[in-house]
């Protein structure tokens, strides 16, 4: 039985974050430069969220460009920057209803992507399908310190006491605060690790790694994950009497 025929479509999970890894090594393999693969990586990025959004996944989080990305290669970097540019398709966020956002520190990517990214957050922003949020110059260390100084601040201007700080006003200070936590989070490429990628966020996610380069990472992939999860218990520290 396909994947297809297996997924209980009344159980998709609603936030499924993924760590697109893998292109590079992808593009190696093929005898070709890195930037190639990233370029594959756009196609897919393309696909999935067609899928995803077909599902009626509610949001989708994709890994793009993490805070420790700057250090690569200049050219890497450049050819990463201008692919993006290119690859932001307001028509087909249109046509499949979906609503975009990003979450990182967007000030750091050069000016022309900023203002592409910020007009099609902006003229998308009514969709009532999927949010797809792409993750720029984002990483869990900076998104936490950002939050815990602008907590500090507040404390500071006498606006919060210490005591009553709790996860919430946390969670609520994370550029994330407007979605719930990944229920599923997929790791492609082969590598067991969460690269700084959402780790407040993730405390109860589900987490799947698979061996495909995202280049390659196609339908199926998804929803073979997607039924992975769906055999899991999510117990949230409880027993399994309780969940049942
Ligand atoms: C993921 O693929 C994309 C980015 C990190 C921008 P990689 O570029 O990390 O590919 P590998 O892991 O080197 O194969
Ligand atoms: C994580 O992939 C970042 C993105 C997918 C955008 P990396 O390839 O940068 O992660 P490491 O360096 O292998 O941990
Ligand atoms: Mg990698």
């Amino acid at each position: 039985m396909s994947y297809k025929e297996q997924v209980d479509l009344n159980r998709i999970p609603q936030h499924i974050a993924i760590i697109m890894d893998g292109n590079g090594r992808w593009a190696k393999q093929r005898g070709h430069e890195r930037s190639f693969g990233h370029q594959a990586g756009a196609e897919t990025v393309h696909t999935i969220t067609t899928v995803a959004a077909n599902l009626g996944v509610k949001y989708l989080t994709l890994y793009t460009f993490s805070t420790e990305n700057w250090n690569r290669p200049m050219d890497e970097v450049a050819a990463l920057m201008s692919l993006l540019f290119e690859s932001i398709e307001e028509e087909m966020f249109m046509k499949n209803n979906v609503s975009f956002r990003v979450i990182g520190d967007i000030s750091k990517l050069p000016e022309n992507v900023q203002e592409r990214l910020n007009t099609c957050v902006k003229n998308t922003a009514r969709n009532t399908g999927m949010c797809l949020v792409l993750a720029l110059s984002y990483s869990s260390r900076w998104e936490i310190t950002e939050a815990v100084r602008h907590i500090a601040g507040l404390v500071k201007k006498g606006e919060m006491n210490p005591e009553d700080i709790t996860a919430d006003t946390l969670a609520g200070n994370l550029t994330t605060r407007f979605m719930p936590d990944p229920d599923l989070l997929i790791r492609t490429g082969g590598e067991i690790r969460l690269s700084n990628y959402l780790l407040w966020q993730c405390a109860y996610s589900e987490l799947y790694f698979c061996d495909t380069f995202w280049p390659d990472f196609r339908e199926e992939e998804l929803l073979k994950a997607i039924c992975d999860y769906q055999k899991r218990e999510r117990r949230f520290g409880k027993t399994s009497e309780q969940i049942s």
